[in-house]
Protein backbone atom coordinates (compact mmCIF):
# COMPACT_ATOMS: atom_id res chain seq x y z
CA UNK A 1 0.00 0.00 0.00
CA UNK A 2 1.31 3.41 -0.70
CA UNK A 3 -0.33 5.83 1.61
CA UNK A 4 -1.68 4.95 5.28
CA UNK A 5 -2.94 8.57 5.46
CA UNK A 6 -4.12 10.71 2.89
CA UNK A 7 -6.07 14.45 2.98
CA UNK A 8 -7.65 15.71 -0.17
CA UNK A 9 -8.85 19.42 -0.58
CA UNK A 10 -9.49 19.14 2.77
CA UNK A 11 -11.00 22.69 4.56
CA UNK A 12 -11.37 22.74 8.53
CA UNK A 13 -13.40 25.44 10.16
CA UNK A 14 -13.91 25.08 13.84
CA UNK A 15 -17.41 26.48 15.65
CA UNK A 16 -17.53 30.05 15.09
CA UNK A 17 -16.34 29.82 11.62
CA UNK A 18 -12.23 29.99 12.40
CA UNK A 19 -10.43 28.19 9.93
CA UNK A 20 -7.66 25.75 11.10
CA UNK A 21 -6.98 24.12 7.37
CA UNK A 22 -7.29 25.17 4.17
CA UNK A 23 -7.14 23.41 0.70
CA UNK A 24 -5.07 20.51 2.04
CA UNK A 25 -3.71 18.17 -0.25
CA UNK A 26 -0.98 15.37 1.90
CA UNK A 27 -0.39 11.97 2.20
CA UNK A 28 1.79 10.31 4.37
CA UNK A 29 3.68 6.83 3.09
CA UNK A 30 4.51 3.84 5.27
CA UNK A 31 7.76 4.62 6.82
CA UNK A 32 7.83 7.96 6.45
CA UNK A 33 9.42 10.49 8.81
CA UNK A 34 7.55 13.35 8.25
CA UNK A 35 7.73 16.84 10.00
CA UNK A 36 4.72 19.63 10.31
CA UNK A 37 6.07 22.76 10.63
CA UNK A 38 4.16 26.48 11.32
CA UNK A 39 3.66 29.28 13.27
CA UNK A 40 1.17 29.43 16.18
CA UNK A 41 -2.38 28.44 14.74
CA UNK A 42 -1.27 27.43 12.00
CA UNK A 43 -3.37 24.69 12.01
CA UNK A 44 -0.68 21.80 13.39
CA UNK A 45 -2.85 20.07 15.65
CA UNK A 46 -5.93 20.22 13.81
CA UNK A 47 -4.17 18.66 11.02
CA UNK A 48 -2.66 16.01 13.56
CA UNK A 49 -6.47 15.45 15.24
CA UNK A 50 -7.95 14.62 11.58
CA UNK A 51 -5.26 12.34 11.00
CA UNK A 52 -6.11 10.21 14.06
CA UNK A 53 -9.74 10.89 13.56
CA UNK A 54 -10.40 13.18 16.46
CA UNK A 55 -11.47 16.27 13.68
CA UNK A 56 -13.28 16.01 10.94
CA UNK A 57 -12.96 17.99 7.14
CA UNK A 58 -15.91 20.68 6.81
CA UNK A 59 -15.32 20.13 3.24
CA UNK A 60 -12.63 17.63 1.20
CA UNK A 61 -11.79 13.80 2.74
CA UNK A 62 -9.09 11.89 4.70
CA UNK A 63 -8.94 8.15 4.10
CA UNK A 64 -6.42 5.64 6.10
CA UNK A 65 -5.97 2.20 4.54
CA UNK A 66 -8.13 3.21 1.94
CA UNK A 67 -10.96 3.87 3.78
CA UNK A 68 -12.95 7.36 4.26
CA UNK A 69 -12.17 8.45 7.83
CA UNK A 70 -15.36 9.62 9.28
CA UNK A 71 -17.37 9.68 12.37
CA UNK A 72 -19.50 6.77 11.02
CA UNK A 73 -17.01 4.34 9.86
CA UNK A 74 -14.80 5.23 13.36
CA UNK A 75 -18.39 3.71 15.02
CA UNK A 76 -17.91 0.45 13.31
CA UNK A 77 -16.00 -1.43 15.96
CA UNK A 78 -13.83 -3.76 13.40
CA UNK A 79 -12.10 -0.38 11.69
CA UNK A 80 -12.27 1.38 14.86
CA UNK A 81 -10.00 -1.05 16.36
CA UNK A 82 -8.06 -1.48 13.20
CA UNK A 83 -7.48 2.26 13.05
CA UNK A 84 -6.56 2.67 16.33
CA UNK A 85 -4.29 -0.14 17.24
CA UNK A 86 -2.18 0.99 14.18
CA UNK A 87 -2.36 4.60 14.36
CA UNK A 88 -1.60 6.22 17.97
CA UNK A 89 -1.75 10.10 18.52
CA UNK A 90 0.53 12.13 21.41
CA UNK A 91 -1.47 14.69 22.39
CA UNK A 92 0.58 18.54 22.61
CA UNK A 93 -0.53 18.88 26.06
CA UNK A 94 -0.43 15.70 28.13
CA UNK A 95 -3.24 16.98 30.26
CA UNK A 96 -5.53 16.21 27.92
CA UNK A 97 -4.53 12.71 27.30
CA UNK A 98 -3.67 11.57 31.17
CA UNK A 99 -7.34 10.43 32.89
CA UNK A 100 -6.46 6.86 34.65
CA UNK A 101 -6.01 6.75 38.61
CA UNK A 102 -2.28 5.16 37.80
CA UNK A 103 0.68 5.75 35.26
CA UNK A 104 0.19 1.86 34.92
CA UNK A 105 -3.32 2.01 34.53
CA UNK A 106 -2.51 4.53 31.50
CA UNK A 107 -0.02 2.45 30.06
CA UNK A 108 -2.38 -0.94 30.04
CA UNK A 109 -5.49 0.89 29.00
CA UNK A 110 -4.83 1.12 25.40
CA UNK A 111 -3.79 -2.61 24.70
CA UNK A 112 -6.75 -3.30 27.17
CA UNK A 113 -8.82 -1.79 24.90
CA UNK A 114 -7.40 -4.00 21.98
CA UNK A 115 -7.66 -6.85 23.98
CA UNK A 116 -4.38 -7.94 23.95
CA UNK A 117 -3.43 -11.04 26.06
CA UNK A 118 -1.98 -9.69 29.93
CA UNK A 119 1.05 -11.09 29.64
CA UNK A 120 1.58 -9.23 26.46
CA UNK A 121 0.87 -6.09 28.23
CA UNK A 122 3.25 -6.87 30.77
CA UNK A 123 5.68 -6.98 28.53
CA UNK A 124 5.12 -3.96 26.65
CA UNK A 125 4.35 -2.28 30.02
CA UNK A 126 8.00 -3.36 31.49
CA UNK A 127 9.58 -2.39 28.51
CA UNK A 128 8.12 0.77 27.45
CA UNK A 129 8.67 2.01 30.96
CA UNK A 130 12.28 1.18 30.91
CA UNK A 131 13.43 2.84 28.10
CA UNK A 132 11.14 6.08 28.97
CA UNK A 133 12.29 6.19 33.05
CA UNK A 134 9.01 5.77 34.19
CA UNK A 135 9.42 2.61 35.85
CA UNK A 136 9.81 4.61 39.54
CA UNK A 137 6.50 5.83 38.39
CA UNK A 138 4.25 3.08 37.96
CA UNK A 139 2.14 3.55 40.87
CA UNK A 140 2.08 7.05 41.29
CA UNK A 141 -1.32 9.58 40.21
CA UNK A 142 -0.60 11.45 36.54
CA UNK A 143 -1.97 14.42 37.54
CA UNK A 144 0.70 14.92 40.33
CA UNK A 145 3.76 14.40 38.25
CA UNK A 146 5.94 17.04 36.44
CA UNK A 147 5.07 18.43 33.20
CA UNK A 148 7.99 16.37 31.97
CA UNK A 149 7.21 12.99 33.82
CA UNK A 150 3.51 13.41 31.74
CA UNK A 151 4.55 14.09 28.75
CA UNK A 152 7.24 11.05 28.60
CA UNK A 153 3.73 8.60 30.44
CA UNK A 154 1.76 10.16 27.42
CA UNK A 155 4.23 8.69 24.55
CA UNK A 156 4.64 5.82 26.60
CA UNK A 157 1.03 4.99 26.81
CA UNK A 158 0.92 5.20 23.05
CA UNK A 159 4.31 3.10 22.94
CA UNK A 160 2.26 0.36 24.75
CA UNK A 161 -0.18 -0.18 22.05
CA UNK A 162 2.66 -0.25 19.44
CA UNK A 163 1.56 1.47 16.44
CA UNK A 164 2.78 1.45 13.18
CA UNK A 165 1.87 5.34 12.81
CA UNK A 166 2.95 7.69 15.59
CA UNK A 167 1.41 11.16 15.10
CA UNK A 168 3.67 13.04 17.75
CA UNK A 169 2.09 16.90 18.58
CA UNK A 170 4.78 19.22 20.03
CA UNK A 171 6.99 15.88 21.42
CA UNK A 172 9.65 17.75 22.77
CA UNK A 173 7.41 20.20 24.67
CA UNK A 174 8.32 20.47 27.89
CA UNK A 175 11.06 18.00 27.97
CA UNK A 176 14.66 18.83 29.66
CA UNK A 177 17.82 18.22 27.26
CA UNK A 178 18.32 14.84 28.17
CA UNK A 179 14.71 13.50 27.72
CA UNK A 180 14.89 15.42 24.09
CA UNK A 181 17.88 13.35 23.81
CA UNK A 182 16.16 10.42 24.76
CA UNK A 183 13.23 11.33 22.37
CA UNK A 184 15.61 11.90 19.10
CA UNK A 185 17.21 8.16 20.45
CA UNK A 186 13.17 7.16 20.09
CA UNK A 187 12.74 8.17 16.88
CA UNK A 188 15.80 6.55 15.15
CA UNK A 189 14.56 3.83 17.41
CA UNK A 190 11.21 3.90 15.20
CA UNK A 191 12.37 4.75 12.13
CA UNK A 192 15.14 1.53 12.32
CA UNK A 193 11.76 -0.50 13.36
CA UNK A 194 10.34 0.87 10.45
CA UNK A 195 7.74 3.00 11.66
CA UNK A 196 5.91 5.74 10.32
CA UNK A 197 5.92 9.14 12.49
CA UNK A 198 4.36 12.19 11.68
CA UNK A 199 5.18 14.95 14.64
CA UNK A 200 4.35 18.74 14.43
CA UNK A 201 6.90 21.17 15.84
CA UNK A 202 8.49 24.52 15.73
CA UNK A 203 11.63 23.18 17.22
CA UNK A 204 13.63 23.29 13.81
CA UNK A 205 16.64 21.41 15.35
CA UNK A 206 14.43 18.34 15.98
CA UNK A 207 13.49 18.61 12.43
CA UNK A 208 16.77 18.61 10.79
CA UNK A 209 18.16 15.44 13.29
CA UNK A 210 14.67 13.33 12.67
CA UNK A 211 12.79 14.22 9.58
CA UNK A 212 12.86 12.94 5.72
CA UNK A 213 10.24 15.57 4.78
CA UNK A 214 8.83 18.46 5.65
CA UNK A 215 5.56 20.18 5.53
CA UNK A 216 5.38 24.07 6.12
CA UNK A 217 1.82 25.35 7.28
CA UNK A 218 1.07 28.74 6.44
CA UNK A 219 -0.48 31.59 9.07
CA UNK A 220 -3.23 31.53 6.10
CA UNK A 221 -3.39 27.64 7.41
CA UNK A 222 -2.18 26.09 3.38
CA UNK A 223 0.67 24.25 2.58
CA UNK A 224 3.25 26.26 1.25
CA UNK A 225 5.81 23.67 1.55
CA UNK A 226 6.23 20.37 1.27
CA UNK A 227 9.80 18.10 0.14
CA UNK A 228 13.18 17.20 1.27
CA UNK A 229 14.12 18.17 5.17
CA UNK A 230 17.37 20.01 3.57
CA UNK A 231 15.76 21.49 0.67
CA UNK A 232 12.80 23.28 2.72
CA UNK A 233 15.33 24.81 5.44
CA UNK A 234 16.91 25.78 3.43
CA UNK A 235 14.28 28.32 1.90
CA UNK A 236 15.20 31.16 4.56
CA UNK A 237 12.69 33.38 2.73
CA UNK A 238 9.98 30.63 3.11
CA UNK A 239 10.66 30.10 7.07
CA UNK A 240 10.65 33.91 7.38
CA UNK A 241 7.73 34.45 5.56
CA UNK A 242 6.10 31.88 8.06
CA UNK A 243 7.13 33.29 10.86
CA UNK A 244 9.41 30.28 12.04
CA UNK A 245 12.54 32.67 11.88
CA UNK A 246 12.48 35.93 12.48
CA UNK A 247 14.76 38.93 11.58
CA UNK A 248 16.18 41.41 14.18
CA UNK A 249 18.04 44.88 13.10
CA UNK A 250 21.34 44.90 14.97
CA UNK A 251 23.75 47.71 15.38
CA UNK A 252 27.17 47.03 14.58
CA UNK A 253 28.75 50.47 14.86
CA UNK A 254 26.79 52.79 12.27
CA UNK A 255 25.77 49.82 10.09
CA UNK A 256 22.52 48.01 11.08
CA UNK A 257 22.10 44.58 10.15
CA UNK A 258 19.74 42.26 9.57
CA UNK A 259 19.62 39.06 11.38
CA UNK A 260 17.37 36.08 11.68
CA UNK A 261 17.11 33.91 14.20
CA UNK A 262 16.02 29.94 14.36
CA UNK A 263 16.74 27.06 16.48
CA UNK A 264 18.17 24.95 13.79
CA UNK A 265 22.10 24.63 13.23
CA UNK A 266 23.02 27.33 10.58
CA UNK A 267 19.75 29.02 10.44
CA UNK A 268 21.25 30.71 13.64
CA UNK A 269 22.42 34.77 12.66
CA UNK A 270 23.20 34.70 9.26
CA UNK A 271 23.17 37.82 7.48
CA UNK A 272 21.43 39.14 5.41
N1 LIG B 1 -11.21 23.80 19.72
C1 LIG B 1 -11.08 24.89 18.98
N2 LIG B 1 -12.11 25.76 18.81
C2 LIG B 1 -11.98 26.87 18.06
N3 LIG B 1 -10.87 27.21 17.41
C3 LIG B 1 -9.80 26.39 17.54
C4 LIG B 1 -9.84 25.20 18.33
N4 LIG B 1 -8.62 24.60 18.26
C5 LIG B 1 -7.87 25.38 17.48
N5 LIG B 1 -8.57 26.46 17.04
C6 LIG B 1 -8.09 27.51 16.14
O1 LIG B 1 -7.68 26.88 14.92
C7 LIG B 1 -6.46 27.44 14.43
C8 LIG B 1 -5.40 26.35 14.32
O2 LIG B 1 -5.11 25.88 15.62
P1 LIG B 1 -4.09 24.70 15.90
O3 LIG B 1 -4.19 24.37 17.36
O4 LIG B 1 -4.35 23.61 14.94
O5 LIG B 1 -2.71 25.41 15.55
P2 LIG B 1 -1.20 24.96 15.84
O6 LIG B 1 -0.44 25.16 14.58
O7 LIG B 1 -1.18 23.60 16.43
O8 LIG B 1 -0.71 26.05 16.92
P3 LIG B 1 0.39 25.92 18.12
O9 LIG B 1 1.74 26.06 17.48
O10 LIG B 1 0.07 27.09 18.98
O11 LIG B 1 0.19 24.60 18.80
C9 LIG B 1 -6.10 28.57 15.41
O12 LIG B 1 -6.59 29.78 14.85
C10 LIG B 1 -6.85 28.22 16.66
O13 LIG B 1 -7.20 29.37 17.39
MG1 LIG C 1 -0.51 22.85 18.20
Amino acid sequence: MNEMLKLTDVEHAYAGGITALSRINLAIRPGEHVSIIGANGSGKSTLLKMMNGLVFPSSGEVTAYERRLTEEALEEPAFRREFRSRVGFVFQDADVQLFCPSVFDELTFGPLQLEIPAVEIERRVGDVARALRIDGLLARAPYGLSGGEKKRVAIASVLTIEPEVLLLDEPTNALDPRSQVWLLNLLFELKREGKTVVAATHDLSIVEDFADRVVVLSEAHEVVADGPTREVLADRELLLSVNLIHEHAHRHGEVIHMHEHGHATGLDHGHK
